[in-house]
C-alpha cells in the first residue's frame, strides 16, 4: 500500500468515525408520530373534555380578549363585569369533532378561567367555577348529534367561589370540588340545600405563603372509597363523608413542590387484579418546579425544572415514595394514560413555573413510561413536535388510541407576535408507536359490540374482536379508561382499569371471543361512561364506549 492512499484510508477512516454519532441521531428514529390536525381553532386550548360522542369540548377564557373565532348568528356577549371587552362577539368555546375533524364556535356567558369539571353518569359535561362572574357558576354541556347544543349555565350553581380546584366523580355519582384559591375546603355538585362547604385544613397547610403550590391538588379515589388528595409535596387520604383524614402520607423525599404553580403531574396508575381482596392502587407524581421557582421566574431567573418522579403505593399500611429520573426534566407536563396502561409525559416546559411568561425551555419531546418494567428501565423518549406547549396547554386520550394536544398561551391576552411564546391556536394528534401499521396483524378490532349502553357491576361480558395475526392468549386483555377533564397539566377523573381476561376461545377466521368481568364496586369505577379497549401484545384496539350502571 503506498503512503497516500494509507493516508486516503486513515483519513476516510476518521471521516466514518467522526460522522457516526451525526448519523447515529438521524437514524435512530425514536416512537410515536405527530400530526397537525388544525393551525387553528380561534381559540387556545386550556380545558378540554372528551364526550361520548368522540367531540371534544375545549375552552380558554373570556378575558383574553378577542378571539379569532366568531360566535354563530350575530352573537356578543353582553358582560358589565368583564375584564377585557364588555361586548365580545368572539367564542371562548369550540365543540371539535375528531372523526370529521371540524369545530364549531360554542358559547359561555360568564368567565371560565382556571375552572375544573367532570362528565357525570349520564354523560354531560359538568364544569365548574372560574373568574370574576364565573367563580360561583356551573355549567352544563350534554352531548347532542346535531350542531345546536351549547352551554347552559347555573347561577350561584357553588357554595364558594372555585378558582384553580380539582373535580372528581364520586361512587354515588356526585362531584366533589376540592379547594381553589384562598379555599381550604370542598364542596358537592349538585349542592344540597344546606350549601355546605366543609374544611381541609391539609390545604391550608400546603398553602405556601407566597406561592401557594396546592392550587389544582391531584385527586384521585382510591379503592377504598376514600379520596387520596396530594398538594405541594404530600398527600393524605381522607374519608370525604366524615370529613376526617385516615391516613397521612409522607412528604415526597426532597421536598419540592408539584402542584400548581410548581406545576407536575400524576396519575392513578391501571388498577389491576381487580379480583383481588388485597388490590393494591399506585399513584405517579412526576416532574414540577424546585421550592421558589415561581418567585425566581418573576424576577427573571428560570430555574430547571424537577427531573424526578415519585411513586407510591397509596393502599399500602407502610407506604413510602420510591423516587425515579426521568430523560427530561419537566414542569407543566401531563400525565396521560394510554390504553395498554403506559403514561404518556406530554408537554411542558424544562424551566421556570406555571404564571404568566414564566416558563422557558420548551420541552418538546414527550417520554413514555412503562410502570411494569424494572426501575430504571421504565422511560423511552418519543419523537418531538415542533410546537411548544407551555403554560395553558393540554391533552387528552382519543378513542382511536392518539392522543389530541392543543393550548399554551402564557400571556394574559391572544398574542401572536413579539413574544416567545405566541398564542397557540392549534390542534396537534401525538400517535404512540403501538398506532403504527407494523403492529396491524396484533391490533385486535372489536366485532361486537359496537357500544354497551348499560352493563352492570360485577358481570361476565364478551367481546368479540379479529385478530388477523397469531395471538397470544395470556397476552390478551380488555382495558376500560374514564374519560378525562384536562387543564393546567393535570386529568381529573383520569382512570384506567385492567380487566383482563376470563376466557379467549376461537371461533375460526381470525375472531376470537374474550370473556371479562367487569369491576365489582363503584369505588373502583364510578357509574358511567368509559372507553373499553382490549389490547393485545400491547397493542390496544380501538375503544368502544360503555356505559357502567
Ligand atoms: C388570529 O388573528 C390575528 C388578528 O386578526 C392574526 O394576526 C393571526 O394570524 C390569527 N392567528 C391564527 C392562528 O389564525
Ligand atoms: C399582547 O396583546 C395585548 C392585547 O392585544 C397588547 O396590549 C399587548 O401589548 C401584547 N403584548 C405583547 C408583548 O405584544
Amino acid at each position: 500500500m503506498s503512503i497516500p492512499t494509507f493516508i486516503f484510508l486513515i483519513l476516510l477512516l476518521h471521516l466514518l468515525f467522526a460522522s457516526q454519532p451525526c448519523h447515529l441521531i438521524l437514524t435512530s428514529a425514536a416512537d410515536g408520530r405527530w400530526q397537525l390536525l388544525q393551525t387553528s381553532i380561534g381559540i387556545s386550548a386550556m380545558h378540554m373534555q372528551l364526550l361520548r360522542n368522540d367531540r371534544v369540548v375545549i375552552f380558554d377564557r373570556t378575558d383574553f380578549g378577542k378571539s379569532n373565532l366568531s360566535l354563530p348568528n350575530g352573537k356578543c356577549r353582553n358582560d358589565l363585569t368583564e375584564g377585557a371587552l364588555k361586548v365580545d362577539c368572539s367564542a371562548h368555546s369550540v365543540e371539535y369533532d375528531v372523526s370529521s375533524d371540524k369545530f364549531r364556535a360554542l358559547m359561555v356567558q360568564t368567565n371560565v378561567w382556571c375552572s375544573s369539571g367532570a362528565i357525570t353518569p349520564d354523560g354531560k359535561l359538568v364544569q365548574t367555577g372560574g373568574f370574576n362572574d364565573g367563580e360561583r357558576r356551573v355549567r352544563v354541556f350534554s352531548p347532542c348529534s346535531s350542531r345546536d347544543c351549547d352551554w347552559q349555565e347555573i347561577p350561584n350553581g357553588l357554595a364558594a367561589r372555585r378558582w384553580y380546584a380539582t373535580n372528581h366523580i364520586l361512587p354515588d355519582g356526585r362531584l366533589i370540588i376540592v379547594g381553589g384559591r384562598r379555599q381550604f375546603n370542598y364542596e358537592f355538585s349538585p349542592k344540597n340545600i344546606a350549601a355546605n362547604t366543609f374544611n381541609l385544613p391539609f390545604l391550608l397547610e400546603t398553602n405556601d405563603k407566597g406561592e401557594q403550590n396546592n392550587l389544582y391538588p391531584f385527586v384521585f379515589l382510591n379503592v377504598d372509597g376514600n379520596l387520596f388528595i396530594f398538594a405541594n409535596n404530600r398527600a393524605i387520604l381522607l374519608d370525604y363523608v366524615k370529613n376526617k383524614v385516615v391516613k397521612t402520607y409522607p412528604t415526597i423525599p426532597g421536598g419540592d413542590p408539584r402542584s400548581y404553580p410548581s406545576t407536575g403531574s400524576a396519575v392513578l396508575l391501571p388498577l389491576k387484579n381487580l379480583k383481588m381482596a388485597d388490590l393494591q392502587a399506585e399513584v405517579l407524581v412526576c416532574g414540577g418546579a424546585p421550592k421558589g421557582s415561581f418567585a425566581q421566574a418573576l424576577r427573571g431567573n428560570f430555574i430547571r425544572a424537577l427531573k424526578t418522579c415519585a411513586r407510591i403505593t397509596i393502599t399500602d399500611p407502610n407506604p413510602k415514595w420510591v423516587m425515579e429520573t426521568m430523560p427530561l426534566a419537566r414542569v407543566m407536563g401531563d400525565m396521560i394514560l394510554l390504553p395498554n396502561g403506559k403514561v404518556l409525559l406530554i408537554n411542558g416546559a424544562g424551566s421556570g413555573s406555571a404564571g404568566w411568561e414564566l416558563g422557558q425551555n420548551p420541552v418538546l419531546s414527550p417520554v413514555l413510561y412503562r410502570p411494569d418494567k424494572k426501575i430504571g428501565s421504565r422511560f423511552k423518549t418519543q419523537n418531538p413536535t415542533t410546537i411548544p406547549r407551555m403554560y395553558h396547554s393540554s391533552a387528552t386520550l382519543l378513542r382511536d388510541g392518539r392522543v389530541l394536544v392543543g393550548g399554551s398561551n402564557p400571556h394574559a391576552f391572544y398574542n401572536f407576535t413579539s413574544v416567545l411564546f405566541p398564542t397557540e391556536l392549534s390542534l396537534e394528534a401525538f400517535s404512540p408507536a403501538y398506532l403504527d401499521s407494523k403492529f396491524n396483524d396484533l391490533r385486535p378490532k372489536i366485532i361486537t359490540p359496537k357500544s354497551m349502553s348499560g352493563i352492570r357491576y360485577n358481570k361476565r361480558t364478551n367481546i368479540q374482536v379479529v385478530i388477523t395475526g397469531k395471538v397470544a392468549e395470556n397476552l390478551v386483555s380488555a382495558t376500560m379508561l374514564a374519560p378525562a377533564f384536562n387543564t393546567h397539566s393535570f386529568s381529573m377523573n383520569q382512570r384506567l382499569l385492567v380487566l383482563g381476561n376470563d376466557k379467549v376461545t376461537t371461533c375460526g377466521n381470525s375472531a376470537y371471543n374474550i370473556e371479562v368481568t367487569t369491576p365489582s364496586t363503584h369505588n373502583l369505577a364510578p357509574p358511567g361512561f368509559y372507553l373499553l379497549f382490549v389490547v393485545h401484545q400491547n397493542i390496544p384496539s380501538q375503544g368502544i364506549w360503555v356505559k357502567l350502571r
